[in-house]
């Protein structure tokens, strides 16, 4: 079952962290066409300049995708068979624009839903976040966590899936959802509230010292996000994700503020770090997923978090100097 090989294959948020490394991956499958659509809300043009120098049919619009005439305009012209939604206005805006965010990211998936439902996609592979699941009731944390969001965000990641869920009970829908924990690696998003790990990275390198939020003992389950691209494309290919929510993670938990003094040994940076209150007093507690059912459709050999930590760092390194 090969939909992306041959395939008019879209991007939503095509231009953003993990939808541009996606592209890059997509891209290693010999798609016919890749289509992004991005409102470069947060994503830039720049983030895909390696993709178009690599693949000479990657058709770019910047345009709102939870517009539906739009959305089914460009679906349509450029024949598109299957959709990578990852588009999202993300957990930062939730604190400041808390109704518009979920109304964005329930209209992106409620659209694609229609589309399906209509028969104008064929396949639809949405992105979710452990943000739906809220802080960790137990662990590791299985797809059968209860969701018990924090945010406006993470209600809104949580109403997508189950949304989707509810019309495939209805229409019978080809798809799959990932639910990735966090990710990290080139190109994230570096500004204000950006990840611990660019915040930390680039603070060194510009001679500020360190930041940690809170007394770093939240936790996350940190990912890199080559290897959540080369997961979800491989998801793709295989007929056992279909109509399934898979957790895309490395099944380890770090403290916050253990993972800052990692990236301070990475740096050789030995002076002090500075605590301060979390500004994100909502944000959840623990992340330690269960990979068990990724694990159980294809080969997962996540990198190592201090290997895959070093490489971000030297990315960074390259675009100081
Ligand atoms: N980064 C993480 O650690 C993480 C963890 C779990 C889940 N996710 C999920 O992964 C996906 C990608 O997240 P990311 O970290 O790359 O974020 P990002 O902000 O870098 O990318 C999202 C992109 O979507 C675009 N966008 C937003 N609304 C749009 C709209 N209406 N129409 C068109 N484009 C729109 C933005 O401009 C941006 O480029 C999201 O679905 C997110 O919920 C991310």
């Amino acid at each position: 079952m090969n939909e992306i090989t041959g395939k008019n294959v879209m991007v939503t948020g095509g231009a953003g962290f993990i939808g541009s490394h996606l592209v890059d991956r997509l891209i290693q499958e010999h798609p016919n066409k890749i289509v992004v659509i991005d409102n470069l809300f947060l994503g830039k043009l720049q983030n895909l300049e390696h993709s178009k120098a690599n693949f000479d049919n990657l058709v770019f619009y910047i345009r709102d995708a939870s517009v539906f005439p739009v959305l089914e305009e460009i679906m349509i012209g450029e024949e598109i068979e299957t959709v990578f939604d990852l588009a999202t206005i993300p957990l930062p805006t939730s604190y400041l624009q808390p109704r518009w965010t979920y109304e964005n990211n329930i209209r992106l998936a409620l659209n694609f839903c229609e589309l399906l439902r209509q028969g104008k996609c064929g396949f639809y592979v949405h992105c979710s976040s452990s943000e739906a699941y809220g802080t960790a009731q137990f662990v590791p944390m299985t797809e059968d966590h209860p969701l018990n969001p924090t945010t406006t965000y993470g209600a809104s990641k949580a109403s997508q899936d189950i949304l989707i869920q509810a019309f495939d009970r209805m229409y019978d829908l080809n798809f799959f959802i990932f639910r990735p924990f966090n990710n990290f690696g080139e190109r994230q998003n570096d500004q204000a509230y950006a990840g611990v790990i660019p915040m930390t990275i680039k603070r060194i390198l510009k001679g500020e010292k360190p930041v940690q939020h809170g007394d770093g003992r939240q936790t996350r389950d940190f990912i890199y996000v080559k290897d959540t691209v080369d997961a979800v494309v491989r998801l793709s290919r295989n007929p056992q994700s279909r109509k399934q929510i898979i957790n895309v993670c490395r099944g380890r938990e770090i403290e916050i503020g253990k993972l800052v003094r990692i990236i301070c040994d990475g740096m050789g940076y030995n002076g002090e770090i500075e605590v301060i209150p979390n500004p994100r007093p909502k944000d959840v507690k623990r992340h330690f997923a269960s990979n068990e059912r990724l694990k159980s459709i294809i080969d997962f050999n996540p990198t190592d978090l201090e290997t895959a930590i070093g490489t971000v760092i030297d990315w960074y390194r390259g675009k100081t100097s």
